[in-house]
């Protein structure tokens, strides 16, 4: 598995999302056992990047990571994520990020983490509460303290990264990003490449839409993420097959799946991206840490950058008022 730096931050280029194992898809945090060995399994083949956060149950995905990583804490750059959660009484589904709602945050973490540090901690989602020169100067004050190694920001826009990183240096920025979805090369990727700082895509597989296994909505839970989310619902839904069968196509003729295809994808933007990918099983995190060994022709990737684009928003509405680009 090659390696890449986000800032300073060495990973393996192919990370593993842990969201998955305990919450937001049909099934989530039904087979324990299963997650674990998916995890242990990402380990021994190189992945050394896993992706959490607080509010993933909430906190049964850090408690999971947590009696996971017991022993092999060392194998990992473990990364997880405040700020969804207010811990000074602004109420639930309120973004929090003022410095004592991190404060109290943090400690959390590292206690289901079962560690004393966390390697990169990315504030969820930009709080418009709370200026972002005072979550940064938190944070700041949590690496001065070496609670916390490196810090990142998710589906934050050029004004607040740059804001960030004045105070001080940014390692990754976390953003939905894939064939399906795309929008950061104009105005994002570029300021992260002047500032240098690492891209981490997460839902690198369209949640599992890219993967071409799923070719119906009905058999999504209640709970799931996916149920009522305007791509995968309607003609939207319909429209986009046609997407992951374009994808489908590439990836027979690269002798490779389409999940391998579409992370190949995103790895082929730079050498300065590590893709999360989820899974809580053996058998995709295979498949998926293999794609580090596909190597697509730039014919194959012009013909996937020319997708058209997908229908349907990535989030219902409430969700996307939450994020910059
Ligand atoms: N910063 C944020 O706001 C944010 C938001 C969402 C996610 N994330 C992070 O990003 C990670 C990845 O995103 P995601 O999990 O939502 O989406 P994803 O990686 O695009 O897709 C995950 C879905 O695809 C399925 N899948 C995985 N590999 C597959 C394969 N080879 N073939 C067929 N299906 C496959 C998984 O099912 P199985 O598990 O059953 O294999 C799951 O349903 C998360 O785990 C989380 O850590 C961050």
């Amino acid at each position: 598995m090659r390696h890449i730096m986000l800032g300073d931050l060495e990973v393996s280029r192919i990370g593993l999302g842990a969201m998955g194992m305990s919450h937001g898809y049909t099934d989530s945090g039904t087979d324990e056992a299963e997650s674990i060995r998916t995890i242990h399994r990402a380990l021994e083949l190189g992945v050394t990047f896993l992706d959490t956060a607080e509010v993933y149950g909430p906190y049964a995905n850090e408690d999971l990571l947590g009696r996971a990583l017991r022993g092999r804490r060392d194998q990992v750059v473990l990364a997880t994520k405040f700020g969804m959660i207010s811990h000074t009484g602004r109420g639930p589904g309120n973004r929090d990020s003022s410095p004592a709602s991190i404060r109290t945050a943090v400690e959390g973490s590292l206690k289901r983490l079962e560690t004393d540090h966390i390697d990169l901690y990315y504030q969820h989602r930009v709080d418009p509460d709370t200026p972002i020169e005072e979550t940064v100067g938190a944070l700041a004050e949590l690496v001065a303290e070496g609670k916390v190694r490196h810090i990142g920001l998710s589906e934050a826009g050029p004004e607040t990264i740059r804001r960030a990183h004045a105070v001080h240096p940014v390692a990754a920025v976390q953003s939905e990003y894939s064939l399906w979805t795309r929008g950061l090369e104009e105005r994002v990727l570029p300021l992260l490449r002047e500032l240098r700082i690492g891209l981490v895509p997460f839902a690198p597989l369209g949640r599992g839409f890219l993967t071409g296994k799923i070719r119906s909505a009905d058999g999504f839970k209640e709970g799931d993420f996916r149920h009522g989310n305007p791509r995968f619902t309607g003609e939207n839904f319909q429209h986009n097959l046609r997407l992951a069968d374009e994808v489908a196509t590439v990836a027979a003729e690269a002798d490779a799946t389409p999940a391998q295809v579409a992370l190949a994808w995103l790895l082929a933007q730079g050498d300065d991206i590590a893709p999360i990918p989820g899974t809580k099983r053996v058998s995709r995190v295979e498949e998926n840490t293999a794609a580090d060994g596909v190597q697509l022709t730039t014919q194959q990737i012009d013909k996937l950058s020319s997708l058209p684009p997908a229908a349907g928003d990535t989030h219902p509405e409430a969700g996307l008022r939450m994020m910059e680009r």
